[in-house]
């Protein structure tokens, strides 16, 4: 499917699939929607700890790297897993901006190395910042009881209706330790019954610039 790269409300680039009129990130702000969602709704539970993620749809990497950006604030050890079928092409890569947007352009090392490592494979990015990218289907994810938290970044229900299913939440919930949490920009009722149905407790929160909720689920 043909793919563009496209300018969001907060300066920092994004990637649109043109068939499905559908971005990467938020129209608003990509910036804005992952510090918003991810990290402030997210990571910010947590502090002095190892702690597991796991995203869902590794994408551009700018959840990845701002969660590298933001981990050493709260001193946590990271191992971070990035799930992705159809990586991005070091051409897209090229058009983004988020070093600049981010005034990290001290880190690209970093933010290269996380796209040049080999899948498979976990790599060293920093001391305490351990990379590991799978290429595959959300579907075929057989980890159990092993991360805190949960990225779940997949492209809108409207487009990928089969990603926000009692089939793909009771994944998320076995791959998930108890007392972890997922956090999604989603708000949709049918998302917030099928996390139910699995056994999560949910929650709704205010959305990012843009939108009115979120959803913050959580495995007791
Ligand atoms: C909303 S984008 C993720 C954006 C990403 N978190 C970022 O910061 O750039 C959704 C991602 O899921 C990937 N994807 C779509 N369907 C998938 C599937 N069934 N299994 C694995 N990855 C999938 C897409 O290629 C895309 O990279």
């Amino acid at each position: 499917m043909k793919r563009e790269i496209i300018t969001t409300g907060d300066g920092s680039k994004t990637i649109q699939i043109m068939d499905w009129q559908e971005q990467y990130h938020s129209k608003h702000g990509a910036i804005q929607e992952a510090y918003h969602v991810f990290i402030k709704s997210g990571l910010d539970l947590f502090n002095d700890q190892e702690l597991n993620i796991l995203e869902i749809g590794f994408g551009t990497g700018l959840n990845a790297f701002i969660t590298l950006i933001e981990y050493e604030k709260r001193n946590l050890q990271i191992k971070y897993t990035g799930v992705e079928a159809y990586p991005v092409s070091p051409e897209e890569l090229e058009q983004l901006n988020y070093l600049e947007e981010l005034e990290s352009l001290s880190r690209k090392d970093d933010f290269d190395l996380m796209h040049a490592s080999a899948w498979g494979k976990e790599i060293e990015i920093t001391s305490n910042f351990h990379l590991t990218k799978q290429q595959k289907f959300f579907k075929d994810i057989d980890e159990t009881d092993r991360f805190d938290l949960i990225y779940f970044d997949a492209f809108g229900a409207r487009v990928q209706p089969e990603l926000w299913t009692v089939k793909i939440f009771q994944i998320m919930f076995n791959a998930m330790k108890r007392g972890g949490v997922l956090v999604t920009y989603a708000a949709k009722g049918s998302v917030r019954r099928a996390m139910l149905e699995v056994g999560f407790l949910v929650e709704r929160l205010p959305g990012p610039p843009g939108k009115r909720e979120m959803l913050r689920a959580k495995k007791q």
